[in-house]
Order: structure tokens, then C-alpha cells, then sequence
């Protein structure tokens, strides 16, 4: 079954379900972009951070895959952030993906203690209103960040791309979202690898009802939940098994066991406190 798009504020559609490329090596990522786009994804999320832009923009074109068929993000990287030197990220970006427009554009980390979040959003402002990138957005913003950049240029962002899995799901960070329109993508949304899915009934209960796996549960709970989310993996049969998750349903005991899992503890760093 299709991927479904979600309307963004701005108007701009965007699969709900994509493929991500943190920590994918510069020298795989071309085959398993490729492999990726072979199984379906149409959305891929990297970031200059990454260093594999020129490895995604290589395998779009080797797929021969229309480019308005295709919606790629990337992210301005912390380094270019804090050099100020925002239009130049853009375009170097642009340069190494080599496509001719990025569909969504976001800063990577706000780097509260850098105070170049408000400016750097302001450039992304200019880039949308010129024509450069269909959409803007953030990453790790909370919510005192958000509303400095929303209250100083009237503008939110589209997306807000954030640590959230089922055992951090950030509910008072969505509730805030929520009421400015800002849609959620979430990163890590298989916990990167760095717990157990087949230690929690929630999700292996859910996995045996449906004859899915833990992993598909998970993705699944994503998608009802109304976020977008970025799943990565390097290997083929994983890639096929996260984007089959269109076919079943979560009811609503099942959902709730999984909103039950939350630790309120983070994989990640917490936003405030990355600076560079
Ligand atoms: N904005 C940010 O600051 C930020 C931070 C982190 C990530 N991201 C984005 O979000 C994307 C996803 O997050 P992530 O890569 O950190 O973590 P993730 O997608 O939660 O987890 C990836 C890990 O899960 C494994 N995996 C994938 N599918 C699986 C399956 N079906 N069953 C069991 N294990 C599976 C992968 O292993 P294999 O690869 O070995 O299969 C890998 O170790 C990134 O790639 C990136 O695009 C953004």
C-alpha cells in the first residue's frame, strides 16, 4: 500500500513516511539510497552534518525517478550556522545534492547559547519567499525556541524534527506544536538501534495480534500518531519491512499500551545544551 502525504502549513505535501541516512558511510550511501528508492521511499532526510549529500543527489539521479516525484530534506549544519554563512550552506548543499531545489530545508540544532538561531531562521524565511526551497523548518527546537522565532518573524516552521520514540515521546513539547500548526517528524524513531524492540509486551502483544514485528509496530504508532518519521536502516530486508506498515491497524488499547512506555529519558543530547 502507498505511502500517504500530509498537508503541510504551507500547503506543500510530504510522505509521511521517509528514509534517513544519519551515520549511513558517504561511500554506501549512493547503494542504499538507491535500494531505498528500489523499495518505495520517496523521502529522503539527510543533513551537510551527514556529509553524503553528494552520495543522495547521485543515487536520485541513477534512479532515474522524476525529481517532482521526490521529496529530499537536508539540514544546515551546526558549522555553517555558527559561521553566520547561511546562503552559502544553502548553495554549497544545493551543489553537492546538485538537484535544483530542496523540498525542506532545516536548522540542524538551534545552539541556543550561539543566539544565531534567530537570524539563521531568518535567512531560511528569505530562501522560501525567493523561491529556493519549497519548505523550511526546524530540528531540536524546543519550545522557548519556537516561540522566539515565531514571536520575532511571525513565521512558524512546517516541521519541528525532534528525538521521539516510545520511550520519549516529548507531550508537552507536542502539545505546544500542536497549537501552532507545526507538524512533528521524528527522528530516532526506532530508538537508533540502542534498545531492545522485542523487550516490551507493548509492542511484541501488538507484533503476534498483527502478524507484524516489533519494528513495523512501532513505525506503525508513529503514523497514527500523525507525525512524519525518518526511519534508517542499511539493509534491504528492513527497508521492505518499514515501509509495510500500511496494511494493519493499531487499535486503541494497543496505542495506549505504547503511549505507556514513555521514560521521558532521551537517546540524544538535550537541545539546550549542544552548542556546536
Ligand atoms: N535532526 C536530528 O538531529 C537527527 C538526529 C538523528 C537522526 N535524524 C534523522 O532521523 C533518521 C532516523 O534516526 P536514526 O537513524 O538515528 O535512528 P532509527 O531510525 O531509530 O534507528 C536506526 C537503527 O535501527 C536499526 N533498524 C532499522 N530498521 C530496523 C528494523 N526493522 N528492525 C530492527 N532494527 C532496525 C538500524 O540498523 P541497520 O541500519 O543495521 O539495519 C539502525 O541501527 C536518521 O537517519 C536521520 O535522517 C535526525
Amino acid at each position: 500500500m502507498a505511502v500517504p502525504f500530509l498537508t503541510l502549513s504551507d500547503g506543500n505535501t510530504i510522505p509521511q513516511l521517509g528514509f534517513g541516512v544519519f551515520k549511513v558511510e558517504p561511500e554506501l550511501t549512493q547503494g542504499v539510497v538507491e535500494e531505498a528508492l528500489a523499495a518505495g521511499y520517496r523521502h529522503i532526510d539527510t543533513a551537510t552534518g551527514y556529509h553524503n549529500e553528494e552520495a543522495v543527489g547521485k543515487a536520485i539521479r541513477a534512479s532515474g525517478i522524476p525529481r517532482e516525484s521526490l521529496f529530499v530534506t537536508t539540514k544546515l549544519s551546526n558549522v555553517d550556522h555558527k559561521s553566520g554563512d547561511i546562503r552559502g550552506a544553502y548553495e554549497r548543499s544545493l551543489a553537492w545534492l546538485d538537484i535544483d531545489y530542496i523540498d525542506l530545508y532545516l536548522i540542524h540544532w538551534p545552539m541556543p547559547a550561539q543566539e544565531k538561531y534567530l537570524g539563521a531562521w531568518e535567512k531560511l524565511i528569505e530562501f522560501k519567499s525567493e523561491g529556493l526551497t519549497k519548505s523550511i523548518g526546524v530540528s531540536n527546537f524546543q519550545v522557548s525556541q519556537l516561540q522566539h522565532i515565531i514571536e520575532a518573524t511571525g513565521v512558524a516552521p512546517v516541521v519541528d524534527q525532534v528525538e521521539l520514540h516510545p520511550l520519549f515521546q516529548q507531550k508537552e513539547l507536542l502539545t505546544y506544536l500542536d497549537t501552532k500548526d507545526v507538524t512533528v517528524e521524528t527522528w530516532g524513531p526506532l530508538g537508533q538501534g540502542r534498545w531492545d524492540l522485542s523487550a516490551y509486551p507493548a509492542l511484541t502483544d501488538a507484533a503476534i495480534a498483527h502478524r507484524k514485528t516489533p519494528a513495523q509496530v512501532i513505525l506503525r504508532w508513529h503514523i497514527q500518531t500523525g507525525h512524519i518519521t525518518i526511519p534508517k536502516t542499511t539493509h534491504r530486508e528492513r527497508m521492505d519491512e518499514n515501509i509495510d506498515i500500511f496494511d494493519f491497524e493499531l487499535n486503541a488499547d494497543e496505542m495506549k499500551a505504547i503511549a505507556a512506555l514513555d521514560t521521558g529519558k532521551r537517546l540524544g543530547g538535550n537541545p539546550d545544551d549542544v552548542n556546536g
